[in-house]
């Protein structure tokens, strides 16, 4: 495997399930809580470092309990990071609302320190980001470094994904500094003002994603699998019952950046993205639910 940079957030992430979503000033009772590592900068290097390859995670922090927790599961997975302790903020946390009978979830992010990452941090980390094989990125901290990063990535010819989560407007110009762009429907429709449900619609999303300058875009459509563009619908991995879907796009990324990283041609990475991603679901938590490459690697022998 290759080296893969990546800038993002890391949150501890709070999960509540119940039966329902409580009504503005209505209190609940749920059915279990689970505080564990997310973020989706941070999943992804997870996911990324499992799979083998020699995984940098660039990201600010506070200096609490939940840094405790982000610096351990890094330590745990393989990821090397490079952090920024602050002193007068807190590390974010997430507050995940998921859904007993359907899995579905609903996300409040905070994201504390990593709201303080700025472009300063990124240009101090540009020997870093331009010795890498793949460079990714997404939505959660300052868009004004995440180009500012891509920028850098670019120069130096290394290969760029961004993950557009959560939805947002782009800055013009931003996605013409990425090879890879990987939105999942809502986030698409986000991007290009075209709703996606089926593969036609994703072919023709591909088309506006590209004529705004990204080389060759990706669709996640959860249970569907992913629709690389040139290329069509790469299915989903099945590897179980579904436990819980938050963090499958991370999944993806992470497994489909590894793959890139080792040489794999961009139809092989998003195979080993979707079975990183099918793997995922069939366990509780974001970060502690990526699987290893060796489990992989067998599912995807098992599906010949
Ligand atoms: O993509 C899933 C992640 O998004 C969760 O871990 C949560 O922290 C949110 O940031
Ligand atoms: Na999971």
């Amino acid at each position: 495997m290759g080296k893969v940079v990546i800038l993002g957030v890391f949150v501890a992430d709070t999960a509540y399930r119940a039966d329902r979503m409580p009504k503005m000033g209505e209190t609940i009772m749920g059915n279990s809580f689970a505080l564990g590592p997310g973020g989706k900068g941070s999943n992804q290097a997870v996911a990324c470092a499992r799979m083998g390859a020699a995984t940098h995670f660039i990201t600010k922090l506070g200096q609490d309990d939940f840094a405790k927790l982000a610096l351990e599961t890094w330590a745990g997975a393989g990821v090397t990071p490079h952090v920024d302790q602050i002193a007068d903020s807190y590390t974010g946390a997430a507050h995940i609302f998921i859904e007993e009978k359907t899995g579905d979830n609903a996300i409040i992010i905070a994201p504390g320190a990593a709201a303080l990452i700025d472009v300063e941090m990124v240009n101090a980390h540009a020997d870093l980001i331009a010795s890498a094989d793949v460079f990714v990125t997404q939505l959660e901290q300052p868009m004004d470094a995440a180009v500012r990063a891509l920028e850098i990535a670019r120069t130096a010819g290394v290969t760029t994904i961004l993950n557009p989560a959560p939805a947002a407007a782009l800055p013009e110009g931003m996605l013409g500094l990425c090879d890879y762009v990987t939105p999942n429907e809502t986030e698409c429709e986000a991007l290009t003002g075209l709703a996606v449900e089926t593969e036609a619609d994703a072919a023709k999303a591909c088309d506006a994603l590209r004529s705004l300058g990204v080389k060759t875009p990706i669709i996640t459509l959860g249970e569907q699998g992913a629709y690389l563009d040139g290329h069509g619908l790469i299915p989903s991995v099945n590897a179980g019952p579904v436990v819980e879907t938050t963090g499958a796009g991370d999944a993806f990324n992470g497994g489909f950046a590894a793959a890139l990283s080792d040489g794999n041609t961009p139809e092989e990475a998003a195979r080993y993205g979707c079975a990183t991603a099918g793997l995922s679901v069939t366990k509780a938590g974001t970060a502690p639910s990526m699987p290893s490459r060796d489990t992989v690697e067998n599912m995807l022998r098992s599906l010949g």
